[in-house]
């Protein structure tokens, strides 16, 4: 099917909501480095399976990726390790906010998904156990595979990581809590480092949408187009996962007024894909009270009702 001009569209929707921007939401306060960003920022980049690119408002602004990278580790972890990896993580929503300790102690420390924090941690922890060479470092591959997937070099916010060290209790809470059950095999230092790393990834939403570009290419690298991220299978298996546990306890929410597969971060960006047709990726720093922002969310409303394009 041929694409329509997607330009157009994406500037529509910055226009329309450029006069929201600022009247409601707040912006991750919980380290200083997010605390300070201007909320009145919105981008919006696309990026289809035969390679062509639209972006409007803010997207070229790099910005924390935060939980969006949760996506690109588990991957990566699918990659070095595929089926194996379910044995230490669940496939279920949680129904609780991303950072919940609530339903690890009841469930043997198995984190009931990739993309709430302890799924995200216990997913770091097979990427170090897994650095390639041997010896490596996961912190190395994960900056490895970002590159590759953009096609250009991609950094961590030293400062963002330091913060997220100084200021992750909980995270520290989840990882050892895990560990006291025997599902986290590496030093909680060294796992939880690589966590905090990842994190601190800065992007823009042009490189994100092209980074994500293979989940809706069933597994086909972004740029080169013979190479395979994923095989097809499991790239359908991170886009369920992405549509079911993505956005946490608004999962359901989502699905219901946007219908297309998530992952979000408290950094403000929303990477969303419409498999076969195009990746998205949407930012804008206010959050709602699920952590989600909350323009991006009202931008992937307004595609979805404009081109019609939703998995349902
Ligand atoms: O670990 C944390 O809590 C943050 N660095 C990331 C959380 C996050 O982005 C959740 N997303 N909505």
């Amino acid at each position: 099917m041929k694409d329509p001009d997607f330009q157009p569209v994406l500037d529509d929707i910055v226009a329309t909501l450029r006069p929201l921007l600022g009247t409601a939401g707040t912006v991750a306060s919980y380290i200083p480095a997010l605390a300070c960003i201007d909320a009145h920022q919105l981008g919006i980049a696309l990026r289809t399976c035969d390679g062509a690119e639209a972006f409007a408002g803010d997207a070229e602004t790099p910005f924390s990726i935060q939980s969006v990278s949760k996506l690109f580790t588990l991957t990566l972890a699918m990659q070095r390790m595929g089926d194996a990896l379910w044995e230490r993580i669940g496939r279920e929503p949680s129904g609780n906010p991303f950072n919940s300790l609530v339903q690890l102690e009841n469930e043997h420390g198995k984190p009931r998904n990739p993309f709430i924090n302890a799924g995200a941690i216990a997913v770091a922890d097979r990427l170090v156990s897994q650095a390639l060479p041997a010896g490596g470092s996961a912190k190395a591959d994960i900056l490895a595979l970002m590159g590759s997937l953009c096609g250009e070099p991609i950094a961590f916010d030293d400062e963002v990581a330091r913060s997220e060290a100084a200021t992750g209790f909980r995270n520290i809470a989840l990882a050892n809590f895990m560990k006291s059950f025997g599902k986290i095999d590496n030093d909680v230092a060294v796992v939880l480092d690589t966590y905090f790393h990842q994190c601190a990834l800065r992007m823009s939403c042009r490189q994100l949408a092209r980074a994500a570009a293979f989940l809706c290419r069933d597994g086909a690298h972004p740029i080169d187009g013979q190479a395979e991220v994923t095989g097809e299978r499991q790239t359908r298996r991170i886009n369920a996962l992405m549509l079911t546990c993505g956005t946490y306890d608004a999962a359901g929410d989502v699905a219901f007024s946007i219908g297309l597969p998530c992952k979000s971060g408290v950094g403000g960006g929303i990477v969303a894909v419409v498999p076969d047709r195009l990746t998205l990726c949407v930012w804008s720093p206010a959050l709602d009270a699920t952590g989600n922002s909350l323009l991006g969310m009202k931008a992937l409303e307004l595609f979805v009702a404009r081109t019609g394009l939703s998995v349902f």
